[in-house]
């Protein structure tokens, strides 16, 4: 028996080790953690159970039946983050590069089935060379296996993907499909084809970094939604991003505990610069407005003129969608509605209600918008909302100008409760250029067209440039005071949280993609 127990210690023992000594040493001099180090990080302590620690590959082609390590290049298994059941795969570099081959896939198909049938997010932390050259198509497969995963569950169990080291290839479809991603700076990058393919087919010189590292994916591609500092914070994040989420689809966010108390925001009245046209941070408002220190940006620095994110009130989660008056003065563009549209629908998904503060003068105009489809992005963004049947509520700060009004949650396709500030300006379009438009003649002949302009214009603001027309039609249910915005929207969460909507019978809809 003894015998026994110590051919399993001596094999655990190696296990543990995953390539070796030397290599671990080489992923520290990186400035990387193993997987075992990231795992540990994670989960809550004492809680991970292995899955397939002694599986070994089964390739024998290029002498690899020589070359054998206990888990085959992943470590996988369940475990608590702050004491709710996670799945978690951790790519260990050390082993063949954490290269994918068909065993180390079927380990994470595993974990990834068992997530799905017990409703339970899904957490990949991704360091790996790619398919496992010396398996051809087996690896794939492997990958294939994933990716198809990946799509089932998408919408029933929330799915995170950390990059932590080199991810290329195909093998960045895997988390593209997933709910979020996490790079870290410096030490990882994703790209479909590396700085050596594409210098041969577009004779352009660009180092992986570049192509591929976390600010690029965290500015110019939108492709990462989080960038983390280093290992440990990209852990950090990975499980505050959890805090807002339910396990599963047919579950609610956690709630915290919360002791209501004097919810007016007296600095919201004063924060609206006189000027309409004086930008200001929106997030000064998101802030005010949510419990404090709550808020959790998503994308923070892509699509800058919309701002997405979690945050909680009243110890409840809720997603925000808001516009960015500091930017581009909060027009929405392409990438912006791809940005909240892809958030809302994430929220959506979860169960987790959408607050909206909005301040934009329409959509941005220009050839460069027009020929790479704002009219099928925008599409988006309307699509995203008018499916959303979680409760939605908008709050109008400002400019709500043109399509833009109906695209930012407005009651017309599905929200809830519409509040509108004093200071809102509902309109087709902003004044100056709707007296040019609808005036044109009566100015052109005037004596002075200066002061008539400005005199139409000053009618055009005095009917239009303000929440009541849209008050009387109660397409606003109400204008607020904003010290009042916190406690209102409170209220509309508290009466919303039984709400029941429900979409007609659909194998799918078909979002302009
Ligand atoms: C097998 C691999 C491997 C791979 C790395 N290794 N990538 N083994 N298959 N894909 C092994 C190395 O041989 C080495 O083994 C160890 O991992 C560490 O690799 P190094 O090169 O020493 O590390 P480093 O200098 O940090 O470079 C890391 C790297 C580089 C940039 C990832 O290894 C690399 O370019 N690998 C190949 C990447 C690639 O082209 N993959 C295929 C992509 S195509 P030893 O024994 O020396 O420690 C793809 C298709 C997927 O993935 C399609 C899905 C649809």
């Amino acid at each position: 028996m003894e015998d026994k127990f110590s051919r399993l210690s001596k094999m655990k023992e190696e296990a543990l080790l995953g390539g070796g000594a030397k290599r671990i040493d080489a992923q520290h001099k990186k400035g990387k953690l193993t997987a075992r180090e990231r795992i540990h990080l994670l989960i809550d302590e004492g809680s991970f159970e292995e899955i397939g620690q002694l599986v070994v590959h089964r390739s024998t082609d290029f002498g690899m039946e020589k070359q054998q390590f206990y888990g085959d290049g992943v470590v996988t298994g369940f475990g608590k983050v702050n004491g709710r059941l996670v799945y978690v795969y951790a790519q260990d570099f050390t082993v063949f590069g954490g290269s994918l081959s068909e065993t180390h896939a079927e380990k994470i198909c595993r974990i990834m089935d068992l997530a799905l049938q017990n409703g339970a997010p899904v957490i990949g932390l991704n360091d790996s060379g790619g398919a496992r050259i010396q398996e051809g198509v087996n690896s794939l497969g492997g990958y294939a296996d994933l990716f198809y995963r990946n799509t089932i569950a998408s919408g029933v169990i929330p799915q995170i993907s950390a990059i932590m080291g080199p991810c290329a290839g195909g093998a960045v479809y895997s988390p593209a499909i997933t709910d979020f991603i996490l790079m870290v700076d410096k030490t990882s990058y994703m790209f479909v084809t590396g700085p050596n393919v594409v210098k041969t087919v577009t004779h352009e010189e660009v180092s992986s970094e570049e192509l591929g590292g976390a600010n690029t994916h965290a500015s110019k591609s939108g492709v990462s939604h989080f960038t983390a500092l280093n290992g440990p914070d990209c852990i950090m994040k990975i499980k505050r991003l959890l805090s807002y989420m339910p396990q599963n689809c047919d579950e609610d966010a956690p709630v915290y505990a919360y002791t209501a108390g004097d919810e007016s925001r007296p600095a919201l009245d004063t924060i609206m610069p006189d000027n309409p046209n004086q930008p200001y941070d929106i997030r000064d408002i998101i802030h005010e407005v949510v419990d404090a220190g709550s808020f959790f940006e998503v994308h923070e620095t892509y699509a800058e003129n919309i701002v997405v994110g979690f945050a909680f009130m009243g110890g409840k989660s809720i997603g925000i969608v808001a516009n960015q008056p500091a930017v581009l003065a909060g027009v929405l563009d392409i990438e912006a509605s791809r940005k909240a549209a892809r958030f809302v629908r994430f929220c959506d998904c979860f169960n987790i209600p959408l607050v909206v503060f909005e301040d934009v003068p329409g959509f941005l105009p220009g050839t460069d918008q027009e020929w790479r489809a704002i009219i099928t992005n925008g599409a988006k963004l309307l699509y995203a909302f008018s499916e959303a049947t979680v409760p939605r509520i908008t709050v109008i700060t400002r400019k709500a100008y043109g399509g833009a009004y109906d695209v930012m949650n407005s009651k017309h396709i599905g929200a809830d409760m519409n509040f509108a500030w004093p200071t809102a300006e509902i309109a087709v379009m902003g004044p100056k250029g709707a007296a040019e438009i609808i005036f044109k003649k009566e100015i052109e002949e005037a004596a002075d067209p200066e002061a008539k302009l400005q005199e139409k214009i000053n009618e055009y603001t005095e009917t239009f440039a303000n929440p009541y027309r849209a008050a009387y039609r109660g397409f606003i249910d109400e204008v607020i005071k904003p010290s009042e915005t916190r406690m209102r929207i409170l209220r509309s969460l508290d009466m919303l949280k039984n709400k029941a909507a429900k979409l007609p019978r659909k194998k799918h809809g078909n979002i302009p993609l």
